[in-house]
């Protein structure tokens, strides 16, 4: 893993930006994976500053996102759908015929995500997955626990990622949807590369866990060990118990 910190979350987000603006220039048929929460939310704002100022051109860029509450539609204010377009996918000149996202609203949630395994593979793979970590370790909505999905799966969300989500409900956890689709491990272990992204503090611990405890489900994150071209993006809080 190459870890990089930074002074300030913008210079991260600056960083990542610049890094993602030259892989599309390189390749215009980029497929990128997206991460919804606060963490990318200056990454998000970056990207639109780069892309207004350089006249980047999206028009065939992919991005295929981690994961959507089970039970909301696109529609829906507090899916990750209406999240992804407020941050990023309105201000940017991407064709929205290849934003692909989980429907969250779909009859069958494990057709779904069978659906979505195969536009993945369809589109080739994923070039670059950006990733966030929950402060228990979680990576997409694979929680810490005994087995972990390979695929993209529905998954039960545990407490500390329904209280963590509960700013998109009017601040009550009790209003977040129970349950998501998410990618699997396998999924995101698939994307040719990785970026990894954590602020503050609250995520020194896993961040620390991730980098030097030995692989375990009880921290999805640490599967990351295997792959073999991740970044990790730091702040300082972040990679404060970083020894
Ligand atoms: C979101 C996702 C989650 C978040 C994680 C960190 O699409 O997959 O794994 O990346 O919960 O969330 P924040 O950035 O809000 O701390």
């Amino acid at each position: 893993m190459i870890i990089q910190r930074f002074d300030h979350e913008d210079a991260l987000a600056s960083a990542l930006a610049s890094r993602l603006i030259d892989a599309i220039v390189r390749n215009p048929r980029l497929v990128l994976g997206l991460p919804t929460g606060r963490t990318p939310l200056p990454v998000y704002r970056a990207l639109r500053d780069l892309t207004a100022r350089a006249l980047v051109d999206w028009s065939a860029v992919r991005t295929f996102n981690l994961d959507e509450f089970a039970g909301l539609g696109g529609d829906d204010p507090g899916s990750y759908r209406a999240f992804m377009q407020e941050a990023l996918f309105d201000h940017i000149p991407i064709d929205p015929v290849n934003i692909a996202m989980l429907d969250g609203g779909a009859p069958d949630l494990a057709e779904e995500c069978r659906r979505y395994e195969k536009a993945i593979a369809d589109a080739g793979g994923i070039d670059i997955q950006i990733l966030g970590i929950g402060a228990n370790g979680h990576i997409g909505f694979n929680e810490p626990a005994d087995e972990l999905h390979a695929h993209t799966h529905v998954a039960t969300l545990q407490r500390a990622t329904l209280d963590a989500n509960a700013m998109l409900f009017g601040g009550d956890p009790g209003r977040v949807p129970k349950c998501a689709l998410s990618m699997g491990m396998a999924t995101i272990l698939g994307a040719r590369q990785i970026v990894m992204i954590a602020l503050g503090e609250e995520k020194s611990d896993c961040v620390a866990g991730m980098v030097t405890d030995l692989i375990t489900t009880r921290l999805p994150a640490s599967f990351l060990q295997v792959h073999p071209h991740v970044t990790v993006m730091l702040d300082h809080a972040a990679a404060s118990k970083l020894v």
